[in-house]
């Protein structure tokens, strides 16, 4: 009878809490319904391990803290039966593997052992760091991340000339193709601009992989993450298909979850309050040529845009009527290898015309959404690595653009057509995302250069700030209205919050594998709440810091 009451009391409690929508600053406060303490005999209590707690297509992940201690919200969990999992490189948890929540509070002990397959555990970054090779030796890895982890890369017996066939392979595929699901490309890609001196690449790869037998290194697991880093609460929605790849994810103010599908022919909408998900199919442009779209951004209309990648041009998507509008280059424009990873929407409606990019023009066009007229603007015609990467336009609606082939940040004006170009403090730093705020500031990740940097295009002035640590190669870059700054990389499966006020560095973990890409924060709640999709988990993320 009083176990009954107990888990009536505990269900009423969750219905309540989920129903008034209390912010998750108060859902902390709230008693915890899951508890305990983790450690192994090699380190006794341990910091920064994530414990998972998955019940359907719901995962809750808490970190635990300097005294091994871990504590989901009660908000978080109904009643239930969970299964339980960590995560910390090196290490298993030896059980209980299934717990049931019903009411009253649950303390565990958890005890984790060395693992025998650190192989399946390492990060991309711990690959990366723990492998021999020189620094320009490793950058190719870096290359391979695009598309699935280094596991798939180093864990197998290839010699040089395997490796060569394996690379001339990975040529062939799109960029927006991933392990789950190959696109093959109209055109190979330019081996000159994917893996120059492929020879000495299948050399070093032969070397460090197991075709001498067993590994000749060490794996040499990233020190876990501690304080601050600590106190999160991250809640992964899986998606109903796992080849699903949700590259870009945006909240509505409806708190509605919208995201990008890299390879697939659709827009996706998932509601966090119902748990329901609805694909919309975007129509098709081009028989024949690889599915999916990259940039998902919102115009001032509200509408949504997609940048189709190669199937060319971007589609509109009016959230009202559900209705796709289709967007193509001109036939004089539109090429084998025309690929629309981004739009720069944010202000179209200032003069009706909108900027598309086109890594394979290195350019930018310009459309008029009336006449469907339609300028290529070449910016770096006289730099033959440089290219436009993240676009995005000013409240003029003049395009801003990240060189990720180099290091700058560029602009063309609306009125006169001219571009500018200013340099990256940082050298070869390869800006790739970002965004412009309200203030004209340009956001911007550099995923060599190891830092984020914002341009301030009133003043003219570059500040930046470093990432821990090396190869963490951060992707995005955004801001919350507390003035944090917020990024991931791709290597690191590891979100950091910078504070542009202390200039404090917190580095949360993330629970699985994560092919980070986009990052967004939700500034409708309090604190901010952090967006990431898992382009390769099929996942959408979300990151409550709880300081
Ligand atoms: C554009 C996407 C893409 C990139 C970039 C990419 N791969 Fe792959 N890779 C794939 C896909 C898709 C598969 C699965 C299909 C296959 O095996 O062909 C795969 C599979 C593999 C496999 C397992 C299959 C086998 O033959 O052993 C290896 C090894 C591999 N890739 C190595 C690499 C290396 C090394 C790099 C970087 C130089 C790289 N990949 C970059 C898409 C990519």
């Amino acid at each position: 009878m009083l176990a009954r009451t107990a888990w009536l009391f505990a269900a009423a409690f969750f219905l309540v809490v989920s129903h008034t929508g209390i912010s998750s600053h108060a859902q902390t406060a709230a008693p915890a319904t899951l508890t305990g303490k983790v450690s192994s005999a090699e380190e006794g209590p341990m910091e920064g391990v994530v414990i998972r707690a998955k019940k359907g297509i719901v995962t809750v992940s808490v970190v635990s803290n300097a005294k091994g201690e871990f504590s989901f919200p009660a908000a978080k969990l109904g009643p239930g039966e969970y299964a339980l999992s960590i995560r910390a490189t090196g290490y298993d948890l030896t059980g209980p593997s299934m717990v049931t929540l019903a009411g009253a509070p649950l303390n565990l002990d958890l005890k984790l052992v060395k693992t025998r397959n650190i192989a399946a555990q390492l990060t991309n970054l711990e690959w990366i760091t723990s492998v021999p090779g020189t620094e320009r030796q490793k950058n190719i890895l870096s290359r391979c991340v695009n598309c699935h982890t280094l596991e798939r890369v180093i864990d197998n017996k290839h010699d040089a000339a395997a490796w060569k066939d394996v690379i001339t392979r990975m040529a062939t595929y799109s960029n927006n193709s991933f392990h789950l699901k190959p696109q093959v490309r109209k055109e190979a890609r330019d081996m000159d601009r994917f893996v120059p001196n492929i020879d000495e690449v299948a050399a070093y790869l032969a070397s460090i992989n197991r075709s001498a037998g067993d590994f000749t290194w060490q794996p040499k697991p990233v020190a876990r993450v501690k304080g601050s880093g600590t106190r999160v609460v991250i809640t992964e929605y899986d998606l109903p298909d796992p080849t699903i790849q949700p590259h870009d994810v945006i909240v509505d103010s409806d708190g509605i979850v919208w995201h990008s599908d890299f390879s697939g022919q659709i827009l996706g909408r998932f509601d966090t309050r119902t748990l329901t998900h609805k694909a919309y199919p975007v129509p098709l442009q081009r028989e024949g040529w690889p599915t999916g779209a990259l940039d998902l951004q919102a115009d001032p209309q509200g509408n949504l845009w997609l940048g189709l990648m190669f199937q060319a041009g971007a589609a509109k998507f009016d959230r009202k009527t559900e209705k796709f509008q289709m967007v193509q280059l001109p036939p004089h424009l539109l090429k084998d290898d025309s690929q629309q990873a981004m739009v720069g929407v944010q202000n179209w409606t200032v003069d009706n015309r909108i900027w598309l990019q086109d890594p394979a023009r290195r350019g930018i066009y310009r459309m008029d959404m009336t006449s469907g007229r339609t300028e290529l603007f070449e910016p770096f015609k006289i730099m033959p690595r440089s290219s436009p990467y993240g676009v995005f336009s000013d409240k003029q609606n003049n395009v801003w653009f990240l060189n990720f082939g180099g290091d700058h940040v560029g602009t063309i004006d609306a009125a006169s057509g001219e571009v500018t170009l200013y340099q990256t403090p940082t050298r070869n730093s390869r800006p790739r995302r970002g965004r412009i705020d309200d203030q004209g500031r340009v956001w911007f990740a550099e995923f060599n250069g190891e830092r984020v940097g914002v341009f301030d295009t009133k003043s003219k002035q570059f500040k930046e700030w470093q990432i821990p640590g090396q190869f963490f190669a951060p992707y995005d870059v955004t801001q919350d209205r507390l003035g944090n700054i917020w990024t991931g990389g791709m290597n690191a499966d590891r979100i950091v919050r910078i504070s542009t006020k202390s200039n404090e560095v917190t580095e949360y973990p993330l629970p699985h594998a994560t092919n980070i890409r986009r990052v967004f924060v939700d500034n409708s709640t309090t604190p901010p709440t952090f967006w990431v999709g898992n382009n390769h988990g099929a996942a959408l993320i979300k990151l409550e810091p709880l300081d």
